[in-house]
């Protein structure tokens, strides 16, 4: 098969790999569209490898495809069946191999592009925003970095529960494709401190935003940081936490073992995977690349701007 394949230094290129087989509980998937995550670049530096048991040397969190074969005992999907879902490495090739309760079934209304873009960052801001802080009705989100892959999800995921959702977004010719997918507020990231007080924030960018963060936290608010791109490292005012009865909380997905991957996607299948049916969720694409041009691909992600996903086509 062909792949997406990081070259020692940090080059890529697209290289013949031994096809995957499936083994007990997997699908072999011939994959139609994967799409690109920050992760993906931090990995081709050198500075993120694959968690254990993944491909090394080929990027990609996720994929969408129709399975080519079981392995014994996989029983979910059939041959022809069209899944999506995340991987720990290795979703940017023609061929994937992973357990078939790591995988969803793609809606009808997605295209393979949308369903290529759309696990990584649906069960990001999913299991942040609902599992994790708990957003409820009537609550005010915070999205920094909101029109990015997980910022669109998570705006979107938040008018389903009923919340508010306040996007800060750089670019302001990107705040009305932001406000489309049902942001109350867009607004520059120097104007967020007049929307407060906030009783979720899911920190998409980093350690720079964690003050105001905080100021603007309502009491018993919750900070998920999910996103360090901007930095990893600041000092905070705990009294300001203590004063909130605030809590901050932090996430990643991609080492967690099968069985809590296996249980985010669940969540994603049975909460939202019906609100993409209906129309009521849309896999905002930036930007497709075909396979061979994953370096242009990757360009156009590194230099940012974008609204939602940047997806390769196989
Ligand atoms: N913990 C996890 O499990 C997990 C899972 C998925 C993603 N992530 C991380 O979460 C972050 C968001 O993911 P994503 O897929 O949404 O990435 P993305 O599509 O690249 O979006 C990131 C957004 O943040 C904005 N941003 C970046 N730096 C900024 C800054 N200094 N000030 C203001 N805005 C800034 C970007 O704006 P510009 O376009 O202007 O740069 C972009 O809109 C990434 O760091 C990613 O690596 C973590």
């Amino acid at each position: 098969m062909r792949a997406v394949t990081i070259q020692e230094g940090g080059g890529l290129t697209v290289a013949e790999h031994p096809d995957p087989e499936p083994g007990a509980g997997e699908i072999l998937v011939r994959v139609r569209a994967a799409g690109l995550n920050g992760a993906d670049l931090q990995q081709r530096a050198g500075r993120y490898p694959a968690p254990p048991g993944w491909p090394q040397d080929i990027p990609g969190l996720e994929f969408a495809g129709e399975v080519a074969a079981t392995g014994p005992g996989a029983t979910r999907f059939t041959t022809g069946d069209r899944v999506m879902g995340i991987v720990g490495g290795g979703g940017q090739a023609e061929l994937v191999v992973t357990h078939e309760r790591a995988v969803m079934p793609v809606p009808d209304a997605l295209s393979w592009e949308q369903a290529g873009g759309f696990p990584e960052v649906f069960l990001t801001a999913h299991d942040a925003i609902v599992t994790q802080a708990g957003l409820r009705p009537g609550e005010r989100l915070l999205v920094n970095g909101a029109a990015g892959g997980v910022g669109t999800a998570a705006v979107q995921l938040a008018r389903i529960v009923g919340a508010a959702p306040i996007a800060s977004v750089r670019h302001p010719e990107l705040h009305d494709g932001v406000r489309a997918l049902g942001a109350a507020h867009v607004v520059v990231p120097d104007d967020v401190a007049d929307l407060g007080p906030f009783h979720v924030v899911l920190e998409l960018v980093g350690a720079p935003n964690l003050r105001t963060d905080l100021s603007g936290l309502a009491t018993g608010g919750r900070i998920v940081v999910i996103g360090v791109g901007a930095g990893a490292k600041t000092e905070i005012n705990l009294l300001a936490l203590m004063g909130s009865r605030g809590r901050i909380l932090g996430s990643t997905l991609r080492a967690r073992p099968l069985e809590e991957k296996a249980l985010v996607t669940r969540r994603v299948e049975h909460e939202v995977l019906p609100l993409v049916d209906d129309g009521r969720v849309v896999v905002p694409i930036d930007a497709t690349f075909p396979l061979a041009q994953a370096v242009a691909a990757y360009d156009h992600f590194a230099a940012g701007g974008k609204l939602g996903k940047i997806v390769l086509t196989v």
